[in-house]
């Protein structure tokens, strides 16, 4: 069992599969609590529905990033948090955080990464064109979208999809690809050696390629 917080800023889609994965018993996890930034974040109501602690930081009252994250962190300690589950939180994280929980902050990015890090992922892959999209769960190190790639996972993109049909698929993807993360790490499977982050154990077999045209 593995201990987590989850920062938001909004919808809270993330949140939801995480906290369903719980309940469902695929994942075994706590969730302690979660942040928003933002008090009128819609994940907020998420959390109170699952019987989760809630608290409400907003970046606005603090002076610097390094001084919110001090504020989020000791939050999190009080907590007893292990692991930083970052799910749509829209503040770049400092040092600060990463110092206190080295290796334990997680994030979810809606693009096959190095492929359209940043913002706006999914206008991004629409409007390149790419026939095959998806998400990525990595360590959040101090690059943004750079840190070790834990899970991947992709679909199928057709040509008159738009941003917001691409953006649909892909958070499909999310919602399976981040609680499984969740549940590598909680199982003590997953070792990182510099950018290549190993999983121990049995996987799924391997499937045929995605081959999309
Ligand atoms: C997701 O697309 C995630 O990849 C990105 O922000 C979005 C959050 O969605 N980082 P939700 O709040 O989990 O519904």
């Amino acid at each position: 069992m593995i201990v987590a917080a989850v920062l938001i800023s909004g919808t809270g889609s993330n949140l939801q599969a995480i906290l369903d994965a719980i309940a469902a018993g695929r994942l075994d996890a706590r969730v302690a609590l979660v942040v928003s930034n933002r008090p009128d974040a819609a994940g907020l109501a998420r959390a109170a529905r699952a019987g989760v602690p809630t608290r409400v930081i907003e970046h606005g009252g603090f002076p610097s990033r390094e001084a919110f994250d001090a504020a989020v962190v000791e939050a999190l300690r009080a907590a007893q948090v292990e692991l930083v589950v970052l799910a749509g939180f829209d503040r770049l994280v400092s040092r600060v955080l990463l110092a206190a929980f080295p290796q334990r902050v997680l994030n979810i990015h809606p693009a096959l990464l190095p492929a359209f890090p940043g913002l706006h992922a999914q206008r991004q892959a629409a409007a390149y064109g790419v026939k095959i999209a998806g998400a990525t769960v990595h360590f959040v190190d101090d690059q943004v979208d750079h840190g070790p790639i834990i899970v991947q996972g992709a679909v199928a993109i057709d040509p008159d999809d738009g941003e917001e049909a691409v953006r649909r698929r892909i958070l499909e993807v999310e919602h399976v690809i981040y609680p499984l993360a969740i549940q590598l790490l909680a199982e003590g499977r997953v070792e990182v050696v510099g950018r290549h982050v190993r999983v121990r154990g049995a996987r799924p077999q391997p499937r045929p390629p995605l081959i999309h045209w």
